[in-house]
């Protein structure tokens, strides 16, 4: 999948990215664009599923895409609930499918 380079209304300065970087999703290498949002480096690498939801179990991917939904939530670092689409891709991040409400990793378990 590629990213658009040109648009007829959006000017160049639009389509300025930071130098490629790799990082890892769910233990897979990936590359995308430093600054770029996580979500966006992943959708140009072909994810689709970003997390999956603690009641039905359902896939979820983008939705509004400006950070006012919690679809895009993933585990980054380690940390859960992140909002994928508003958070920029650094060099070597760890991200990973959330399943559920997510957990922080330093945190022990708890029993329900
Ligand atoms: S897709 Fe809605 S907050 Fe990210």
């Amino acid at each position: 999948m590629e990213l658009i380079t040109e648009h007829p209304i959006l000017g160049a300065d639009c389509f300025k990215r930071g130098e490629t970087v790799e990082f890892t999703f769910d233990g897979a290498g990936m590359k995308g664009y430093a600054g770029q949002p996580i979500a966006m480096a992943l959708h140009a690498n072909g994810v689709q599923i970003y997390r999956v939801t603690p009641e039905m179990g359902r896939p979820r991917g983008f939705f509004c895409a400006i950070g006012k939904c919690s679809s895009c939530f993933m585990v980054v670092d380690g940390v859960p609930n992140v909002r994928t689409c508003i958070t920029p891709l650094e060099a070597g991040m760890k991200v990973e499918t959330q399943h559920g409400k997510g957990r922080m990793a330093l945190l022990p378990e708890k029993e329900v």
